[in-house]
This record gives C-alpha cells, sequence and structure tokens, in this order.
C-alpha cells in the first residue's frame, strides 16, 4: 500500500504508535527531466542555485529507499544496490540524515538501503529520486511530520534536482537565496498534459564530469551571466506553456534552454563536451519531426542522452522511430509522475 507521509503519521493513533518500529521508514521517489534548467549555485554547500527551474517527474522509474536508526550503528551506513557504499556518496547521504536528525532531535546512526527499478548505467540520473526518497524515508524513521516544502528543502541539501522529485507533476523549483525560501512546488500535477518522455539512451555509461563539479565550473564561461540573467523570462515562458498547454512555445524554450545549458559548459574553463555524435543525429532528427508536424521537442541533461518530450499519443511512432538512429542503444519511456510516497511496508 503506498500512502503520502503526512497521512501515515496522521492516520496512526498515537497510542498505537508503540506498536510500530518508528525508528524505520521506507520511500519511493521519481527522478525528474528539467524543462528550464537548474546550472551554477549561489551557495554549493546549500545548494542554492544560481536560477530557478522548472521539471516533470518520470513515472515508472523509481528509486525505494529505507532508513533504519539504529543504536548499535557506530556511523551511517549506505547500501546502494546491495553494494556498500563510502566516500561522497555516503557524505551526502550522511548531510540530509544530520538534517533531520537536528530537527527530530533523533541521535542514532542510521542503516539505508536503496534500490532503483531501473537499471543502473541506462543513463538515467538517479540523485534526484534517491536523495528524494532519502529524505523522506528518513523524515518518516524519525517521526517528523513534515510539509512538502520542508521535505523539498531538506532534499535540496543532498542533491540539488532532487527538491523537484518531492512535489507531484510539473515543479518549479524557486531558487531562493537561503535554505528557507530555496525549494520546490508543484505548478500542475501528472494528469494535466498528457506529454511522454521518450529517452533516447546513447551511452550507458558512467559520467566524466558529474553535475557537482559542473555546477562548481560554471561561472568560469562568460555565457553563465546571461544565461542567469535570462532565466526569470524562459520560467515565465515556460510555466505558462504548461498550464496552457501550448506545445510550440513550450518546445522553443525547452530547446532554447538546454542549448544555453550546453554552451556554458562548453565554455567553461576547463570545457566540459556531454555530446556524442549521436546526440546531434538526435536534435536533427527531432527538429525534422517538428517541421513534419510532429509535436517533439529535445531537451538533453549532463550526459549525451536526448529526452525527447512530445505527446504521449505519438510516445510509441516516436519512440519507434528513435530506435533506428544508429547510436541509440535503447528508448525508455516515461509519463508526467507523482509526489514521493511514504510506503508502508506489511
Ligand atoms: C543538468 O541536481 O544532479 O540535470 O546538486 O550536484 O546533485 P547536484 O546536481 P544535480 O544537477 C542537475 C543538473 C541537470 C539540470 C537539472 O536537472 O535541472
Amino acid at each position: 500500500m503506498i500512502i503520502h507521509a503526512s497521512f501515515f503519521i496522521q492516520s496512526v493513533p498515537p497510542a498505537l504508535w508503540y506498536t510500530l518500529d518508528m525508528s524505520t521508514g521506507t520511500a519511493a521517489a521519481h527522478p525528474n527531466i528539467a524543462f528550464i534548467k537548474y546550472w551554477g549555485n549561489r551557495d554549493h554547500q546549500l545548494r542554492i542555485p544560481s536560477n530557478g527551474s522548472i521539471s516533470m517527474n518520470l513515472e515508472g522509474l523509481e528509486t525505494q529507499t529505507t532508513v533504519k536508526f539504529d543504536n548499535l550503528l557506530k556511523e551511517d551506513m549506505l547500501v546502494w544496490d546491495e553494494k556498500i557504499q563510502k566516500g561522497n556518496a555516503l557524505k551526502r547521504v550522511a548531510t540530509v540524515l544530520d538534517k533531520v536528525r537536528t530537527l527530530s532531535g533523533e541521535s542514532r546512526f542510521a542503516k539505508v538501503k536503496s534500490n532503483n527499478n531501473f537499471p543502473a548505467g541506462t543513463g538515467i540520473a538517479s540523485s534526484a529520486s534517491a536523495f528524494a526518497a532519502l529524505s523522506l524515508a528518513a523524515s518518516c524513521a524519525a517521526g517528523l511530520n513534515l510539509n512538502e516544502a520542508e521535505l523539498s528543502r531538506i532534499a535540496r541539501l543532498g542533491s540539488g534536482s532532487a527538491c523537484r522529485s518531492v512535489p507531484a507533476g510539473f515543479v518549479e523549483w524557486q531558487a531562493g537565496y537561503d535554505d528557507y525560501n530555496s525549494y520546490a512546488y508543484s505548478i500542475a500535477p501528472e494528469y494535466h498534459w498528457n506529454l511522454a518522455d521518450c529517452i533516447a539512451v546513447i551511452s550507458k555509461s558512467h559520467k566524466t564530469t558529474s553535475s557537482e563539479e559542473g555546477h562548481a565550473l560554471a561561472d568560469s564561461s562568460q555565457f553563465q551571466a546571461v544565461r542567469i540573467d535570462n532565466a526569470i523570462e524562459r520560467l515565465d515562458i515556460c510555466r505558462k506553456a504548461i498550464i496552457e498547454k501550448d506545445f510550440d512555445a513550450f518546445a522553443e524554450v525547452t530547446e532554447f534552454d538546454s542549448n544555453m545549458m550546453h554552451a556554458v559548459i562548453m565554455t567553461s574553463n576547463p570545457p566540459v563536451i556531454y555530446w556524442q555524435p549521436a546526440t546531434l543525429q538526435v536534435i536533427h532528427e527531432v527538429i525534422k519531426m517538428r517541421k513534419n508536424g510532429v509535436q517533439a521537442c529535445y531537451t538533453i541533461d549532463a550526459g549525451p542522452n536526448v529526452h525527447v518530450i512530445c505527446n504521449d499519443g505519438e510516445s510509441s511512432q516516436i519512440s519507434a522511430h528513435l530506435k533506428n538512429i544508429s547510436g541509440v542503444q535503447e528508448v525508455i519511456t516515461a509519463r508526467p509522475g507523482g509526489p514521493a510516497k511514504c510506503i508502508n511496508l506489511p
């Protein structure tokens, strides 16, 4: 059974709490694809972004995470896809757990077990779904009853884009300027617009420059200041296009924003080029499709894979077309997804 975190805590009478293991929590969250991208931070530690962003959660793809606070542990422990993780991954998890411990008064270390339902190495970034699920699972385990904005802020501390995987459907992250006012909220529910994301997977290998490293390089590009200056205008156009379901306006601003982010990435010092030859092939095909009257547009994250956003009704035809492009290994289709959820395991 899947229920929202706040409902879970509120629906259990306090008298029955002792029968539940209140030090364990499990939650699930979807990854998301940004239409207006987050690239660069005003504050790297708190992940306060240089500009606001807009995204859509991806249904069907999911990270499930269980957190258990345990007084036998001498430090936090992370098991990711059945493997014990140390180093930066564990450090980022501990940052989120520390925030939950501060808010709840919980003093024990935790064991975190996390799994994706999409295989590692499909080129789909999982940090957004992972840190959204972690924030909710840890809050449930610590007995916190947080609202969506509070959860979104905590998720942001682990990975910026994770704050957008907490609310449902089409989501805006208001950049803000400090920890309190930088969080995400839903601008339209998942059933608002029947879009699909056909992800043309071009490489399954790990990217050489992580987004965390990329954010740190962003200000070294002369184009970043212009990109940030115009972000408010692009956010307004994109938000309006989503609310009015205006595909042409949506396509234009989404492709432009993705091109702008990659222009910054390619002109950073040192420059980073995430694209591969097949990336460009897909871009040209999508432009051709649109000229032929198909409603489709592209957007590319920090990697070579191309997300082709289209009307769901045309997604199987588009997916079949993309599979025929040389260099495309597979196409994964995802529709708009719901919020992060607490799972009440039997
Ligand atoms: C290109 O959220 O992965 O996907 O905060 O360092 O974890 P960290 O970065 P991350 O950056 C996402 C970059 C992007 C654009 C986006 O999703 O908005």
